[in-house]
C-alpha cells in the first residue's frame, strides 16, 4: 500500500502522516528531508544556494544515510534549513538526482530502525504527482497561509527560536510561491487526489476521512 500526502508547507501533513503510520504501521518517508538534507549541507560548507551547479553535485552524492545524520543537526528544521531546501528544491535537475532514493523506498519500505513494512507513506510536494503516480492512495492537505504560518511561529518558539510571526508569515508565502511557480514538478493536487482543508477541519477529523479512505481501499484489495 503506497499512500502520499501533499500539499504546502505547515498544513498539517506530517501529524497526519505520523498518526497514519503508527495505527497502519507503514513505513513514512518526509520527502522534504531530501532538500532540506542538501541545502543544509551547503549551508555547513559556506556554499551560495544560488549556485546551481553546487547544488547538484551534493543532491548527486547524497544517500539515505548522509540525510539521517544530517537530520540531527538543529538547523535542519529551522527557518534557514527549510529557505535552503526551498531554493535548491526549485533547480530541476537536483529533483531528478534525488528522485530514484525517494521512489526506491515505495519498493522496500522500512521503519527507521531497518524493519520492513507493508506499505509506505510518503509526505511531500509532488509525491502523488512525480514521485510515486501509481500510488493507491493519494491526499493533499492544505490551509490558509496565516493559519500554517501561525502553527509554524508556535512550533519555532516552543523549541525555543527567537522569531517573529510576521517573519514566518512572509517566509510561509515566500516558500508557497516558489512551490507552485516552479518549473519542475510545481506543487499541486494529483487528478486523482482528495483534497483537505486544515484551516476548517481539525487535525482529527482529517486524520479520520483519511482513515475511511485507506480502510476501503484495504478492504477493495482483499476482495
Ligand atoms: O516539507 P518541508 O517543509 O520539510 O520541505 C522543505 C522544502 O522542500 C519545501 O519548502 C519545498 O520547497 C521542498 N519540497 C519539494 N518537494 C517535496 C518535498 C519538499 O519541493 N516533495
Amino acid at each position: 500500500m503506497i499512500i502520499t500526502i501533499d500539499g504546502p508547507a505547515a498544513a498539517g501533513k506530517g501529524t497526519l502522516a505520523a498518526k497514519l503510520s503508527a495505527k497502519y504501521k507503514y513505513a513514512y518517508f518526509d520527502t522534504g528531508m531530501v532538500y532540506r538534507a542538501v541545502g543544509l549541507e551547503m549551508y555547513l560548507r559556506n556554499l551560495d544556494t544560488a549556485d546551481e551547479k553546487a547544488a547538484l553535485k551534493i543532491a548527486k552524492t547524497l544517500t539515505f544515510e548522509k540525510m539521517m545524520e544530517l537530520s540531527a543537526h538543529p538547523d535542519f528544521r529551522s527557518q534557514i534549513g527549510g529557505r535552503n531546501a526551498s531554493i535548491v528544491s526549485a533547480y530541476p535537475d537536483v529533483r531528478a538526482a534525488l528522485l530514484k532514493m525517494q521512489q526506491d523506498f515505495s519498493e522496500n519500505p522500512v521503519f527507521a530502525d531497518g524493519t520492513p513494512a507493508q506499505g509506505a507513506i510518503y509526505d511531500g510536494r509532488d509525491t502523488g504527482t512525480v514521485v510515486c503516480p501509481e500510488a493507491d492512495i493519494k491526499l493533499f492537505i492544505t490551509a490558509s497561509s496565516e493559519v500554517r504560518a501561525e502553527r509554524r511561529y508556535k512550533e519555532f518558539v516552543a523549541k525555543g527560536m527567537d522569531v517573529a510571526y510576521e517573519e514566518v508569515l512572509a517566509d510561509v508565502k515566500a516558500r508557497d510561491e516558489r512551490d507552485a511557480n516552479r518549473s519542475a514538478a510545481p506543487m499541486k493536487p494529483a487528478e486523482d487526489a482528495v483534497v483537505f482543508d486544515t484551516s476548517t477541519l481539525n487535525i482529527e477529523e482529517v486524520f479520520a476521512k483519511a482513515c475511511e479512505i485507506i480502510d476501503a481501499e484495504i478492504d477493495k484489495e482483499k476482495r
